[in-house]
Formats: C-alpha cells, structure tokens, sequence
C-alpha cells in the first residue's frame, strides 16, 4: 500500500473541496447534533435534491430532539410522507426518545454510543460524530466503499466481511489529524463520492476534469477504474401478488392500519391479502367472500358482505422494493354504508383527509387520483 497517499489524503481531498465540493446545503449552516442526525438520516437513501425541499418543513416541525420524541408516531410517518424506507422516521422517533430518556436530551459525541441508538450504524455515527462534534471517526458508506476501493484496488466483494473491515481500517488510515478538520474532511469525502469519483461516469473515465488522485489511485494506474468496487452477482428479486381492497362509502375510504413490523410498517394503507408468489401474472378472480376474507380480518367478513354488493376489479400496480417486487391488483368495492367497526386499526377516512395519513407511496397517488376525479366530477 502507498504509504504516501496515507499522509496526504486529507490535505488533498480539503482542498479538492475548496474548489469544487458542494457548499451553502440548509443542513451544512447549523451543525446542532439534531440537525446533524436529521439531515443524515434522510440523506441516507433519499436524493439531495428531495431533501432540499423536505429537510426544512420536518426541522420546522419538529425543531427539537423534545419535540420529535413527545409527537405521536403517525404525525412523524405522515410527515416523512413519500421519502420512502419508513423505518428510517420510526427510528427517528424512537431514537429522539431514547436520547431524552437516557442521555437527558442531548446527543453523545462518542461514534460507540451513537451507533447504539436506533437507527444509526457506524457510518452515521461517524458522520454525526465527525460533523457536530469534531471526532476522529471515520465514515464509510457506498461512496465512500467506491473512493477507497479503488484508491487501493481492493479485490472481493464489499459485502464481505473481511473486505468490508479491510475498508474501515484505510478509512481510519486516511482520516486529517487534527479534529478540527474532521467535518470539511468528512463532508469533502462525501462529495467527491457522489460527484467525481461517482460510479459509472468517473471524472477519470469521462474525461471532464482532472482528478487529484489520478497518479496515486491503484486502479486508475491499472486501467481499471470501473471494476472496483467488486459486485456480488445479483439474483433477481422474487416477485409476489396481493389483492387490495378499495372500499368506498360516498367519499370516504376503508383504511387499514399496517403492522409496525411489516413493510410499509405502521403506515395506513387499503386492507391487502397475504402475499403469494407470482406464478402466471394471470389475476386470479375470486368470489366477493373469498376476496373479502382474503383480506380483512375473519370477524369482519360478514359484516362486509352484507354493506358491499360486487366487486370491480380495478387497476394493478406495480411496486419495487429492494428485494421484492410487489403487484397490487386493487378491487373496488361500493359500500352500502360506513358501518363502524370496533377494530382500531380500521378507519373510514373521507379522501379530503387522506392527506393526514402517513400513507405507502403508490397507494398515496392512487387514491390522489380518486380524490382528483372526486373534484373534477363534483365541477361538472
Ligand atoms: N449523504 C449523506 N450525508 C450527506 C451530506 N452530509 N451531504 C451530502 N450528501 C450526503
């Protein structure tokens, strides 16, 4: 390994960033440990450009660590509305929670204690760690993995432990010495990431600009850029179907509350069947009760069958997760009158209201379409 790219790394890539890194971001203008831990989670997954519009509404809601743990969950969800990976705004929640319970409202500086919190690995510790509290630590998510791996030409896959802990140890290797340089350091190694060293279209590769590793990165030297990070070979994701239920009664929608541990975990969405794998494609058309118990709880099914006539099938949609791949075929029901159920997780919400609810992102759109012909029909 090159000792020398070691000592000079840091200085190199501060000034790399001088020049060219992204600077004036709401969340670089207040390195308040909260705003720090919000603005990384909500970057972890979500692009710069969402959260330029959608950091400054959730910090004006909830503008304190006390605020956020005291809301009710389903304010957050709904708030953290089409940002997608729920989790993140359940984390959130039950973190804010844990850091007034056990750390009297304010956050640690030690990576070790941040990264037990909920929600917070070891690259958003480090970051947190580094940006609000000058640490040492280091980060190392998947732009930060590219950067190093080639840098180093470091052969295996980076899901592989040992390739994985062989990372974290160069990230340690290369951090500045002295802390005060630890956030421009971390946010400059952010940016080069998502910016010139990016994964399909180096600037080394495209030609655009002269990267200021060039003569010391290993795989550049080698020609050979585009082949680190190394991949895993992928399977194709499985593919599942369900049936939804949209349950109508004059202007308002059954909605059934999903459990916290599912997909879609806690959101309200429209009452679903189990999921079974995709076999044909072909939709399989059941009778209204079979529908009906397909998917709502059995002590409900009668009752519904008695408020609801037929069912229409309606559109199917198509949803890709991360591992799975979803397709919802939607069933329209009318509903004779919006029985009262005695279930908490079951709610007649009139569509004016949809928006209150912390809703899955394609059934969000799905039923803004309602709610848009509603209008347009009432107009007519
Ligand atoms: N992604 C994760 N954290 C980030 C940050 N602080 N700035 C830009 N992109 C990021």
């Amino acid at each position: 390994m090159s000792k020398t790219i070691i000592g000079t790394f840091a200085k190199k890539l501060i000034n790399w960033h001088a020049r060219s890194g992204r600077s004036g971001l709401p969340w670089q203008a207040n390195r308040d440990p909260y705003a720090v831990w919000v603005s990384e989670i909500m970057l972890q997954q979500t692009q710069v450009a969402t959260v330029l519009e959608r950091y400054p509404r959730f910090m004006k809601r909830f503008p304190t660590v006390k605020k956020l743990a005291a809301a009710d969950i389903d304010e957050v969800l709904a708030e953290w509305a089409g940002l997608g990976y729920y989790s993140r705004a359940r984390n959130l929640h039950a973190c804010a929670q844990q850091i007034m319970n056990e750390f009297a409202g304010k956050f640690p500086s030690d990576p070790l204690l941040l990264e037990k919190l909920k929600g917070i690995g070891r690259s958003t510790a480090g970051a947190i760690a580094a940006f609000a509290f000058h640490e040492r630590a280091p980060i190392l998510d998947a732009n930060v993995k590219r950067i190093l791996a080639r840098l180093f030409a470091v052969e295996g896959a980076i899901q592989d432990k040992a390739v994985n802990n062989r990372l974290w140890s160069l990230a340690t290797d290369l951090l500045p010495e002295n802390p005060q340089e630890m956030s421009i350091y971390t946010q400059a190694l952010m940016d080069f990431g998502a910016t010139w060293c990016t994964s399909r279209k180096p600037v080394c590769i495209s030609g655009d600009k002269a990267c200021p590793f060039a003569k010391e990165c290993q795989a550049n030297l080698s020609d050979q850029v585009l082949m680190f990070p190394q991949k895993q070979v992928k399977t194709k994701s499985p593919e599942f179907d369900c049936n939804m239920l949209l349950i109508r009664a004059g202007n308002a929608i059954l909605l059934q509350k999903r459990p916290d541990k599912a997909i879609w975990g806690g959101l309200w969405s429209l009452p679903e069947s189990a999921w079974s794998p995709r076999l044909s494609g072909e939709v399989k058309v059941l009778g209204l009760k079979d529908l009906l118990s397909s998917a709502l709880p059995a002590e409900l099914v009668a009752t519904c069958r008695k408020i609801c006539k037929s069912a229409v099938q309606g559109t199917q949609i198509k949803h890709v997760f991360t591992h799975r791949r979803l397709w919802m075929q939607i069933w329209m029901l009318e509903a004779l009158e919006k029985k009262e159920f005695s279930n908490p997780n079951l709610e007649w919400v009139p569509l004016s209201q949809i928006g209150r609810y912390g809703l899955p992102q394609p059934i969000k759109v799905l039923l803004q379409g309602l709610s848009q012909a509603r209008d347009d029909d009432s107009r007519n």
